[in-house]
């Protein structure tokens, strides 16, 4: 018997679908989530908050890899710091972690960049967390998911006018797809931080909601605000782009015309 593959946030959007394809492939797979859930054949859920330490220990125990997709918009780092002094104390043999492209040149040096961007950074940290860990580690930054562009769209269109950042480009992803190489990743050997993953074009925001609202049958009119701070203008250079790196395959226009829940990955 081998042992179980932990997954974090494997109720996520992300998260759940590398439970998946970890299932698909054999493995007996552990979630750790703050809420009880009942567990099937080969998948046991272990109650626990990474940010309090609660539960942590038992979800670690015997597990042979790890994979990180638990997170949310604050405290990454502190969550990273947690899962990781117990993965060492466990003996985890890999840890692997999903980041955001763009956490390494995304400069969170003043308040204003803290309170738009301070994701950027709670991710940076939290990649060094585990980078310094001494664990056998993988690391992989992605661009955003599509889910995402389709929760922001969906609270903008209450709005009878959307503001959008002005020349802030996106490259969005299916989360499949990444959950895919999460999990190719997760059954290899530990390699460190590999090759970033970005969605197969990069939009203007503009262009990712006039898309939602095109396919919605909405109008609203979309009016472009310049933003202050270093963070801002890094953006508006790319720095959360991969352009080198447009490996996936599923368009947002692909999204938005495919039933939900759909992906490209089989
Ligand atoms: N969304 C994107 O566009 C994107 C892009 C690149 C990278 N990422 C990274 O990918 C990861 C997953 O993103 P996602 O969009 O799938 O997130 P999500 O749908 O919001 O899911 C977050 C997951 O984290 C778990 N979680 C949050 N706080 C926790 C805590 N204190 N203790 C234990 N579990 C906790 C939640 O589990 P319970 O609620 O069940 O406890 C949930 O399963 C994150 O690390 C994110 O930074 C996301």
């Amino acid at each position: 018997m081998t042992a179980p593959v932990l997954v974090t946030g494997g109720t996520g959007t992300l998260g759940r679908l590398v439970v998946a394809r970890l299932l698909d492939t054999g493995c007996d797979v552990r979630v750790l989530s703050r809420r009880h859930h009942e567990g099937a054949d080969g998948f046991e859920f272990i109650t626990g908050d990474l940010a309090t330490g609660e539960g942590i220990e038992p979800a670690v125990d015997g597990a042979g890899t790890i994979v990180h997709c638990a997170g949310g918009p604050k405290g990454d780092e502190d969550k990273a710091r947690n899962l990781v002094q117990a993965a060492s104390r466990a003996g985890v043999a890999h840890l692997v972690y999903i980041s955001v492209v763009g956490a390494d040149r995304i400069p969170i040096v003043s308040r204003v960049d803290r309170a738009m961007f301070g994701y950027f950074g709670s991710k940076l940290a939290a990649e060094r967390v585990v980078a310094d860990s001494g664990l056998p580690f993988t690391t992989l930054r992605a661009t955003q998911f599509h889910e995402l562009f389709m929760k922001l769209a969906q609270q903008m269109a209450k709005l009878p006018v959307i503001p959008v950042p002005a020349g802030f480009r996106f490259q969005p992803i299916d989360a499949g797809e990444v959950a895919a190489r999460l999990a190719e990743l997760a059954l290899g050997k530990p390699a460190g931080l590999v090759p970033d993953m970005g969605g197969p074009r990069d939009h203007g925001l503009d262009e990712l909601l006039g898309g939602y609202l095109r396919a919605t049958g909405r109008h609203r009119p979309i009016v472009p605000v310049r933003l202050p701070g270093k963070a801002a203008h890094a953006f508006r250079a790319g720095a959360n782009l991969a352009p080198e790196q447009a490996v996936g395959l599923r368009t947002w226009e692909d999204f938005l015309a495919a039933p939900v829940g759909s992906s490209v990955v089989p």
